[in-house]
């Protein structure tokens, strides 16, 4: 077995943002097709494309109204089919976003299921009994101060929803449930994919009682409240269904539980994730000793299980990592050590351009849970539809986009963009920073170091979230392969790291 998804970097992108080829101002899959060249130049070994099913997109796809088919705003299955071709032609594994916790209220199935209390479907969605002043019980659905439940009128009760009214919850204590589910993930194993990124994962399992939810995470149950053991057993029929076919399919969960030893849960003993987003780090300020307890929490949690750690800075979901840390400097050194770090490396579409979210102004804002900024369209060259065609984008474009393009970066062999690729690179190269240890190395508090190492190959990583240069006496003589201002690049390490720069070092 390659493992591949242990050794590779991935790729997101969200396909509304990308490219667009039919001149409607929304990306589409035809476009993500159109840029494969980038990807493979840039150096990443799979995408993850955020849906395009079928969906009244209440948010923006998260919505799904069909699980196996293509929306008509992203193109065809021939569309599909095509783009995972030259994907694969070119070397490129491709996960599918799979939305299992919740489905369109638009759905056919739930559809049937609000038609009335004796509908087959009926027990498909979670329904509960009450009166239409008082909720079930006091969860609160994301993005709004509203219960997660909507009373419906014609058949008088309630059904939940942890995110929109629009996105009721399936009820997937229903073995009925769980087939017609499994049969959406045959429905594209079958086409090809190489699995699967599996949105709010840790939520299809609920305490069946339904209760009260302390009032400090009542608002936020889809985050802080749902990790029930029942997720663990219906997650290891999941893995059943993936091993069911050749080649190795992935399965990677969102799990967004901001406590990496509940996270570790849901790798179970090798027979529920392969890997898992773990988000605490994300949340992390620039600070190194922030950074350092996270990369601890990771290692003390997840090694002992034998569980593979992934790491994310930006994703469409939160502002851009270029934005939370202030300067492209910053954006660099972390670059570094999101590239360097034991485990596997998710990049969001646009950061490799250093983009920062875009300014949206009141009217132009159309996503309920405030997240427009970090899903600007990506600009591709200096023209003014930036490689886009026809009509303006959904969304405004992010700053500086007349020089902060694919084209322009590409352009400029000391630009960021050029500098993911070197590391991607460098990367690729090295069996230590692909699957080596991890072993963290004495430094100045606010620089981070860590050695990483697999039978003869050896990289040292230092990562500087300083004002001012520090001095990093090091054993031994080390060259610097990668700089994120491409300072010395090739030359010897001086044991001095500038403020804000992220070094990788061989011997
Ligand atoms: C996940 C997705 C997010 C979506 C939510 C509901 O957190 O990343 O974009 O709104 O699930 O599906």
């Amino acid at each position: 077995m390659s493992e591949w998804w242990k050794s590779g970097v991935v790729y997101q992108i969200y396909p509304r943002s990308f490219c667009d080829t039919s001149g409607d101002g929304v990306g589409d899959l035809a476009g993500i097709r159109s840029k494969l060249d980038h990807l493979v130049w840039l150096g990443v070994d799979a995408v993850w494309v955020s849906p395009f099913y079928r969906s009244p997109m209440k948010d923006f796809g998260y919505d799904v109204s069909d699980y196996c088919d293509v929306d008509p705003l992203f193109g065809s299955l021939a569309d599909f089919d095509a783009l995972l071709e030259d994907c694969h032609a070119r070397g490129l594994r491709v996960l599918v976003d799979w939305v299992p916790n919740h489905t369109s209220d638009r759905h056919p199935w739930f559809e049937e299921s609000r038609r009335s209390r004796e509908s087959a479907k009926r027990d498909w969605y979670v329904w509960r009994d009450g009166s239409p002043d008082r909720p079930p019980n006091n969860w609160r659905a994301a993005f709004s101060p509203d219960p997660a439940w909507t009373w419906d009128e014609t058949t008088r009760q309630w059904y939940l929803h942890l995110f929109l009214a629009e996105q009721p919850d399936l009820n997937w204590r229903h073995p009925e449930v769980v087939g017609a589910m499994h049969d959406t993930l045959r429905f594209w194993l079958d086409r090809g994919v190489d699995g699967f990124r599996m949105d709010v994962i840790h939520c299809i399992g609920k305490d069946p009682a339904l209760p009260d939810a302390p009032a400090e995470v009542a608002a936020i149950p889809w985050c802080a409240l749902n990790d029930h053991p029942e997720t663990h057993a219906l997650l290891r029929d999941i893995r059943g269904v993936l091993e069911g076919y050749e080649g190795e399919r992935v399965m990677v969960g969102e799990v967004y539980l901001l406590d990496t030893a509940q996270v570790a849960s849901y790798y179970g003993t090798g027979d529920e994730l392969h890997l898992s987003f773990n988000f605490p780090p994300l949340y992390a300020p620039w600070e190194a000793g922030a950074w350092r307890e996270r990369i601890d929490q990771t290692e003390r949690e997840l090694r002992p299980r034998d569980a593979w750690p992934t790491w994310v800075l930006s994703n469409h979901d939160n502002p851009r990592h270029r934005t939370r840390y202030g300067s492209e400097a910053r954006a660099r050194a972390a670059a570094v050590l999101l590239l360097t770090l034991r485990g596997t490396p998710f990049l969001y579409a646009g950061e490799e351009l250093g983009l920062e979210d875009a300014v949206v102004a009141e009217g132009r804002r159309v996503d309920p849970g405030g997240r427009d900024g970090c899903r600007a369209p990506i600009p591709w060259d200096g023209t003014p539809r930036r490689g886009w065609k026809g009509a303006e984008p959904w969304l405004p474009w992010p700053p500086e986009r007349e020089a902060r393009n694919a084209e322009t970066l590409g352009a400029d062999p000391g630009s960021i963009l050029h500098l993911y690729r070197r590391l991607l690179h460098a990367r690729r190269q090295s069996p230590a920073l692909q699957v080596g240890s991890w072993e963290a190395l004495d430094a100045p508090d606010d620089v981070l170091a860590y050695g990483r190492r697999e039978g003869g190959d050896r990289r040292v990583v230092l990562v500087s979230m300083a004002d001012t240069d520090r001095g990093v006496p090091l054993d031994g003589d080390w060259s610097i392969e990668v700089a994120s201002d491409g300072a010395g690049e090739g030359g010897p390490y001086e044991g001095r790291i500038g403020p804000d720069q992220g070094l990788v070092l061989r011997p």
